[in-house]
């Protein structure tokens, strides 16, 4: 990414980080087979677990994530810490049976999410589509 792609990205991510329960509750609701690959969320109602201590638990997971990979992005001396931990999330989704068009679903989810709940434009748009053009094309080495 480039520095002013990264700095979109974080200025945008910035705005919905602490959303947590509410982004996975978005990819849960858009994706019920995303939901349906968790032991613990399996067959339950998405209104009634989203409020549980365990959905906080794994929204706090998933959002940690995604801000670590975005605090890293657009410095080029960070981009093998960036390979080395998506290439180890797409390993460990691999292993629970995780597919490449659940990881593109997921994207859509969150693209949908960040366009209602940040300033969206072309231009943040263009930056998220090259993150997530890069970090999917890592992970999907693995899936
Ligand atoms: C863990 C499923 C995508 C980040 C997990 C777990 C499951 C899972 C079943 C284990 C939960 C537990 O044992 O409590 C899925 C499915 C996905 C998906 C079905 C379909 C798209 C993602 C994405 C990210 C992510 C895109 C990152 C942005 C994590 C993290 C953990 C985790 C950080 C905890 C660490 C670990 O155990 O690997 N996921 N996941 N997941 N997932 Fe996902």
């Amino acid at each position: 990414l480039s520095s002013d792609e990264a700095a979109l990205v974080k200025s945008s991510w910035d705005q919905v980080k602490h959303n947590e329960v509410d982004i996975l509750y978005a990819v849960f609701k858009a994706y019920p087979d995303i939901q349906a690959k968790f032991p613990q969320f399996v067959g339950k109602d998405l209104d009634s677990i989203k409020d549980g201590r365990e959905f906080a638990t794994h929204a706090t997971r998933i959002v940690s994530f995604l801000s670590e990979v975005v605090t890293l992005s657009g410095n080029e001396s960070n981009l093998a810490a960036v390979h080395t931990l998506v290439t180890k999330l797409g390993k460990d989704h691999k292993a629970r049976g995780v597919t490449k068009s659940q990881f593109t679903n997921f994207r859509t989810a969150l693209v949908s999410y960040l366009s209602s709940h940040v300033s969206w434009g072309e231009n943040v748009a263009a930056a998220w589509n090259h993150a997530l053009d890069n970090t999917m094309a890592i992970a999907f080495k693995q899936l």
